[in-house]
């Protein structure tokens, strides 16, 4: 047949689902050199194909909408947790609108008043936690940059009021909403078990307590500041329907939901990486003082701009360690991959992983190092995205959000692509730098025993992030 070439596995059902399970990265580079850049793997059951490499990247997340289709993958793990009619519980030409009207919130003018909040809930919270007491320490730094995570993306984005309530009810609720995106709930999402009744339980709760906020906002308009919210109450769909209250509510939490894992992900192994290699923390203070000024005056997001290695520091981490290591589509009519003679049948399920490419020594030498410096001029380790086949063309697209690139034929594509890209990416930059700038201000960082090594990769939830523990030596910059 024509068929993609299938892994080898002893049981049905179960096929790979354990040694993907348990590193992913390693399961597709290990299969790449066995069967190419197109397979098949039996997860749970199902018939999952792989597309790897840049060409394989452009054809699943550039997919037509006809022959792909992401929601009816996603939605028994999404709509529990966000709520009806938004993202995967509509059609994707109402979440295109969607994400029209939320990206309203994410322009460069929001970004100004953005960054000095971000800024005075970093510094804050490390004047208060108990952990940073004193001079040094030692701490584990994952549940610290998830707090910092959910303080700042719910200040910035859901306003001062909201963001309070963190300090009490919401981050229980939050964590357990959270708890609806484990794995084992794409088999039992449905299933009365305790963790999913606390999920409906917090979903309703929520969801109840922004459209609270929304009609106390509608009856009291000079209330109103220009936030997510704001933008929200005030979009209509083309075809005239005002977006109805429990839709803006549902949009809140996938917002913050969407930009929790990845952001508080990111962030810690920017911490881990940056303890790992002191000398390059000590590069970014000196950054700092050369660009900013000895004094170091509060950040302005002007400012980031002139701090080039602190973007390169994201770049280069979501380059090895991006939160999303695998991006799933059903198929909805036989598919031919190009430059292949496979067909792929509409009983599989279509899976990327741009991870693997953005790993590939053909386009970054030195693969896996660490390297920040090799996104800024003249690096001998500078990436050769050139040798990426077509579709590296400046080329744009609107799904109906916005602008995007046309080409996804690109080996680095930690916030995917086409009608599914990423809208965070560039919250996700600014809220990751303050944070970066703010912590180099403060502290340094090394591993406890000194050393360089870092800590493996947690893949046992949907979103990887670092092991647990994951301790670091912290000492304050001033006396
Ligand atoms: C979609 C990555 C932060 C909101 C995506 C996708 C990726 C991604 C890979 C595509 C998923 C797919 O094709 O199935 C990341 C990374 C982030 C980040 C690496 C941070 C480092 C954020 C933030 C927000 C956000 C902060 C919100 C403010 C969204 C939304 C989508 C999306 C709304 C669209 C889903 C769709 O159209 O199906 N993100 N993201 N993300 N992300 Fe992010």
């Amino acid at each position: 047949s024509n068929e993609p070439p299938v892994v080898f596995h002893w049981f049905p059902i179960i096929g790979s689902t354990i040694t993907y399970g348990m590193d992913p990265p390693r399961f597709f580079v290990e299969n790449r050199a066995k069967y190419g850049d197109v397979f098949t793997f039996v997860l749970l059951g199902r018939k999952t194909t792989v597309c790897l490499g840049p060409a394989g990247n452009d054809f699943v997340l550039n997919g037509k909408i006809r022959d792909v289709n992401a929601e009816e993958i996603y939605t028994v793990l999404t709509t529990p947790v966000f709520g009806r009619d938004v993202v995967y519980d509509c059609p994707n030409s109402k979440l295109m609108e969607q994400k029209k009207f939320m990206k309203i919130a994410l322009t460069t003018e929001a970004f100004r008043q953005y960054v000095p909040i971000i800024s005075d809930e970093v510094t804050s919270y490390f004047k208060r936690t108990a952990d940073f007491k004193g001079q040094l320490g030692e701490v584990s730094i994952p549940p610290k940059m998830a707090e910092i995570t959910i303080f700042t993306a719910s200040h910035a984005l859901q306003g001062k009021a909201i963001r309070d309530q963190f300090d009490e009810s919401l981050a229980a609720l939050y964590h357990d909403l959270d708890m609806g995106f484990s794995p084992i709930n794409f088999t039992f999402h449905w299933a009365p078990l305790p963790w999913n009744n606390r999920r409906d339980h917090a979903q309703r709760t929520v969801a109840k307590l922004y459209m609270e906020t929304i009609k106390r906002r509608r009856a009291n308009p000079e209330l109103d500041a220009q936030d997510m919210m704001f933008h929200l109450m005030n979009s209509t769909y083309k075809n005239g329907v005002q977006v109805p209250d429990h839709e803006i509510a549902h949009m809140m939490i996938a917002l913050l939901m969407a930009g929790q894992h990845s952001s508080s992900s990111t962030s810690s192994w920017i911490m881990l990486l940056l303890a790992s290699r002191p000398d390059i923390m000590e590069d970014l203070y000196q950054e700092q003082i050369n660009a900013l000024g000895p004094d170091l005056p509060p950040l302005q997001y002007e400012d980031l701009a002139k701090l080039p290695l602190h973007g390169a520091i994201v770049k280069e981490t979501l380059r090895l360690h991006a939160p999303i290591h695998s991006i799933m589509r059903a198929v909805k009519q036989p598919l031919h991959v190009p430059g292949t003679k496979f067909v792929i049948p509409t009983n599989h399920v279509l899976m990327s992983a741009p991870g693997v490419s953005a790993s590939d020594p053909v386009f970054f030498p030195k693969p896996d190092l660490w390297d920040p410096h090799r996104w800024l001029p003249d690096s001998p380790n500078a990436p050769s995205l050139s040798r990426a086949p077509a579709g590296e063309d400046e080329e744009k697209i609107d799904y109906g959000y916005g602008l995007v690139s046309k080409g996804a034929a690109s080996p680095y594509l930690p916030f995917g692509a086409g009608r599914h890209r990423c809208i965070g990416e560039q919250f996700a930059n600014v809220q990751l730098q303050t944070i970066i700038v703010e912590v180099v201000r403060l502290f340094k960082f090394r591993n406890v025993d000194s050393s360089n090594k870092v800590i493996g990769t947690d893949y046992a939830s949907l979103f990887s992030r670092p092991l647990e523990p994951a301790v670091i030596h912290w000492e304050r910059r001033e006396q």
